[in-house]
């Protein structure tokens, strides 16, 4: 069977009794998602290489909440990219549920990308010609297996902006708008590249409530990238990143709960 007919018949919602039968990735298999070894990202520009990874080990797990966090220019966009098919890595492998995502070509990343994962960036990449509704009901009816709209912006909190304009909403508001569209197909894996980097302290701490409780309710793999280290305090596992580099790794025995965090 093709690579790309397999990634095809990836399962749209978390489900761990349907992991694929052709090449389990570890031992812990059934828990693992992502395994990525040795990645490598080179820029070439013009006449100048620019190395963006050097060699990044990881493994993320069903269900897991991740804060990767570094300072500006350490990596963090470029591997999220690579993590959610926007990019491919220059070495190294990665892999999705037992699927190399490293070598296998547009059609398979265009796959994962339309099953597997949902987006949220920094800035909110609303049309603001549409309510939050039609907003996140542009996915939804390209989805195979969608949350209503309705239900997608219940679960942010947003059930009372239905039809509102994103310029008649507030900045925590667009994102959690945004947050909606990301999860109303239903995917595994939620990466969000600095959703808080745009909006004040208290703002920021409801929209990352709303990531927390999506990962909590749905079980939803959520990468949150960061160079805020008060973040880190809600995630289950922290990766430092630094100068392209998995510099530490470190658990939480307990997540502390969002509402307290302070920065
Ligand atoms: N498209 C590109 N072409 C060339 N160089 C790039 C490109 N994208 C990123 N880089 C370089 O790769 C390095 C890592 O960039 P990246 O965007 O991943 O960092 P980051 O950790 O996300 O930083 P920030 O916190 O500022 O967003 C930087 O030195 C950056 O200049
Ligand atoms: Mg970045």
């Amino acid at each position: 069977m093709s690579l790309a007919m397999q990634v095809g018949q990836m399962p749209r919602r978390p489900n761990p009794s349907k992991q694929p039968s052709a090449a389990p990735i570890s031992p812990t298999a059934s828990q693992t998602i992502f395994q990525a070894r040795g990645l490598r990202k080179v820029y070439q520009t013009g006449e100048l290489d620019v190395v963006a990874l050097q060699g990044v080990d990881l493994d993320f797990h069903m269900g897991e909440l991740v804060v990767l966090l570094g300072a500006s220019g350490s990596g963090k966009s470029t591997l999220l990219n690579i993590l959610g098919g926007l990019d491919v890595p220059t070495a190294g492998s990665l892999r999705y549920k037992g699927w190399d995502l490293s070598g296998g070509g547009e059609r398979t990343l265009t796959q994962f990308r339309r099953n597997c994962v949902g987006f949220v960036f920094q800035f909110y990449n609303l049309i603001p010609s549409l309510t939050a509704r039609e907003n996140v009901a542009l996915i939804t009816e390209i989805a195979p297996d969608p949350m209503k709209p309705e239900d997608a912006l219940d679960r942010v909190g947003l059930s009372h902006r239905l039809d509102h304009f994103p310029s008649q909403l507030s900045g925590g508001e667009q994102q959690r708008v945004a947050i909606a569209r990301a999860i109303a197909k239903k995917p595994e894996v939620l990466l969000c590249d600095e959703p808080t980097g745009a909006l004040d302290v208290t703002t920021g701490i409801t929209v990352l409530e709303a990531i927390e409780r999506i990962n909590r309710e749905l079980g939803t793999l959520t990468v949150v990238i960061t160079h805020n280290a008060a973040m880190a305090a809600m995630a289950d596992r922290v990766l430092h990143l630094s100068d392209g580099h998995i510099i530490k790794e470190s658990h939480n025995e307990q997540r502390v709960d969002v509402k307290t965090l302070q920065w």
